[in-house]
This record gives structure tokens, C-alpha cells and sequence, in this order.
């Protein structure tokens, strides 16, 4: 890969995530060629919010690839209180081969990548989760047998996981509609430039209010939760606004008759999705975390292994 850092999937081009893609299914297929490719590396994560699958499957994905990671989180270093976030950055690339960061504020991960000598994972931030977005291209194409030409829509907040959905679909030429309730839409810079990168791939980057326009013709209906990490006190007011965009068995037959159903989890069932979906033979939600780990192991290789060699 060009870059030091995995930030964005904007930042990568079509050829790279193809790449990335490629080796996650190489490593899930074949993971014992792979379990000395970081020997002795280390990464550390640096944590401000809670994790069950970023958390467990950089860890897993670091033994399986013969290295170790450390993980730190808001209590142990008090980033940006306790030291500033370039002094972090400098303190653990003396220690670490990598480092793996969930944040709040986007700026931060930036910050980390731009004083970090060693590689910068962006582990989900309030703006973009990149190594979500792999894992789900990973299990798309997957079930579907290849990417190019697939539909999928993406019900709900056109929140972090949404953009980098739409990043990721632009390369590989998956069109991305956000179903969204009105003053929810994706950021529109992201989305125009999505569109415009997806031009020529096939893939239409889109946002509608109307669930029936968003859905028909969707190979993937895929939802997150209404409010994500650090907008808790909206909870209850998005509950109400969301509501009439709950994926159920009524929203779902909107899409093609076999659909998946995909969502990053965790999956707050009852509220963006019911039981009945998350749970349908139809339902890739564990495929999708499971994938976290062979599509994060490939962005390791690619970012970790070249430098140890160089
Ligand atoms: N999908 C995802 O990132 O899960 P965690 O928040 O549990 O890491
Ligand atoms: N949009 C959710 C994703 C969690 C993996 C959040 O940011 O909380």
C-alpha cells in the first residue's frame, strides 16, 4: 500500500482495496502461511469507547500473524488529558510496530497518523469505520460470488459505518444507497466524492428519505444502530425519528427476495432491526465479524509486514 496509514478507505484506490480484499480471503483460506508474518511485531490499541469484535479481532488477528497487541484504554492513558495526543503517538511508535486507534473525534486519529512513525489503524472514529467496511465487501462477495454490479442499502443513520460503506462500494463498484429519515443524511462532501470515484465502476452513490426507492432491487439491506457511541442522549428522540426505518420482515420484502440482511453490530434488536431479520437464514451478520479478523489481517500484513522487511 502507498500510505503509512489505513485512515480512510478514500485514501486507498480501487486497486488496493481489490488487493486487500484479494489477501483477506488468502489469509482466511490459508491462515498457517501467514502465522509468521508479523514475528515479534507489536500493535498497540488505543481505545476512548467500548469494543467487543475491533478489540478481540486485532488481538486474535496479531497472535495468528506470530505478533501481540496491547490494549489501552480511556483509563490507562487519558489521551489528550494526560498527555496530548502527539505525545502519545511518539511514546508508542519507540514501543510498538503499529498502532490501532478507536476515537471519538476523526481529528484525533489523524493527529496519531501525522506524529506516529509506525503505522496508524483507524479502528472506528465518529466519522469513518474502514476495516467495517473491508470485512463487509469481504462477506458480499462472499455470498454473491464477486462485488461489481451489487446493490445494497444501508437503512438508517448515515452515520460512520454508512460513509465508509460508500467509500468502499465506490472502489469496488457496489452501489450505496443511505435510507435515511430527513436531517440524517451522510456527510455530503463523502457522498459526492464517493459518487464521483464511483463513476466508471458502475456503482451509484446515493441518499434517499423514500425506504420503497432505496430498497427495490437491493441484493443487501444492511442497518446500524440509531445512535451510535458518544450520542447516547439522543437515544430517545432518534428512537421515535427512526422508527418507520426499522428493518422488519414488512421493510426487508422491500429488497430482492434474497436479500441479506447485513449490520456491523452490536445490533440493538427490537429497535433498527427485529429479531425475526437478524436472526433469517438470510442473515450475515456473523460472517461480517468474523471477517473483522481476515479482512484486518490483510490490512496488517500490507501495512506491518513491508516495513519490518524495508
Ligand atoms: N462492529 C464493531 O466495530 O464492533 P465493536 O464496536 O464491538 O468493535
Ligand atoms: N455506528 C456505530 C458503529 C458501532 C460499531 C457507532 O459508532 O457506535
Amino acid at each position: 500500500m502507498q500510505r503509512k496509514d489505513l485512515i480512510s478507505i478514500a485514501d486507498l484506490s480501487g486497486e488496493e482495496v481489490a488487493d486487500l480484499l484479494r489477501l483477506a480471503a488468502e489469509v482466511k483460506a490459508h491462515p498457517g502461511r501467514h502465522a509468521q508474518a508479523l514475528a515479534g511485531q507489536i500493535l498497540a490499541m488505543v481505545f476512548e469507547k467500548p469494543s467487543l469484535r475491533t478489540r478481540v479481532s486485532f488481538e486474535a488477528g496479531m497472535l495468528q500473524l506470530g505478533g501481540h497487541a496491547i490494549t489501552l484504554g480511556p483509563a490507562d492513558i487519558s489521551m489528550g488529558s494526560r498527555e496530548s495526543v502527539p505525545d502519545v503517538a511518539r511514546n508508542l511508535s519507540r514501543f510498538a510496530q503499529g498502532i490501532m486507534a478507536r476515537t471519538f473525534a476523526h481529528a484525533t486519529v489523524t493527529t496519531l497518523a501525522e506524529h506516529a512513525t509506525v503505522p496508524v489503524i483507524n479502528g472506528l472514529t465518529d466519522l469513518l469505520h474502514p476495516c467495517q467496511a473491508l470485512a463487509d465487501m469481504q462477506t458480499l462477495a462472499e455470498a454473491r460470488g464477486g462485488l461489481a454490479g451489487l446493490r445494497l442499502a444501508f437503512v438508517g443513520d448515515g452515520n460512520n459505518v454508512c460513509h465508509s460503506l460508500m467509500n468502499a462500494g465506490a472502489r469496488v463498484g457496489v452501489s450505496v444507497t443511505a435510507v435515511v429519515p430527513p436531517g440524517y443524511e451522510p456527510d455530503a462532501g463523502i457522498v459526492a466524492a464517493a459518487a464521483r470515484e464511483g463513476e466508471g465502476r458502475g456503482a451509484r452513490i446515493q441518499v434517499t428519505h423514500s425506504l420503497e426507492e432505496g430498497l427495490a432491487g437491493a441484493d443487501a439491506v444492511y442497518t446500524d444502530v440509531w445512535a451510535s457511541m458518544g450520542q447516547e442522549s439522543e437515544a430517545e428522540s432518534r428512537r421515535t425519528i427512526f422508527a418507520p426505518y426499522q428493518v422488519n420482515a414488512r421493510t426487508f420484502a422491500l429488497a430482492r427476495a434474497d436479500a441479506l440482511f447485513m449490520h456491523c453490530l452490536p445490533a440493538h434488536r427490537g429497535e433498527e432491526v427485529t429479531d425475526e431479520v437478524c436472526d433469517s437464514p438470510r442473515s450475515v451478520i456473523f460472517d461480517q465479524a468474523e471477517n473483522r479478523l481476515h479482512a484486518q489481517k490483510a490490512v496488517l500484513i500490507r501495512l506491518m509486514a513491508a516495513r519490518a522487511a524495508g
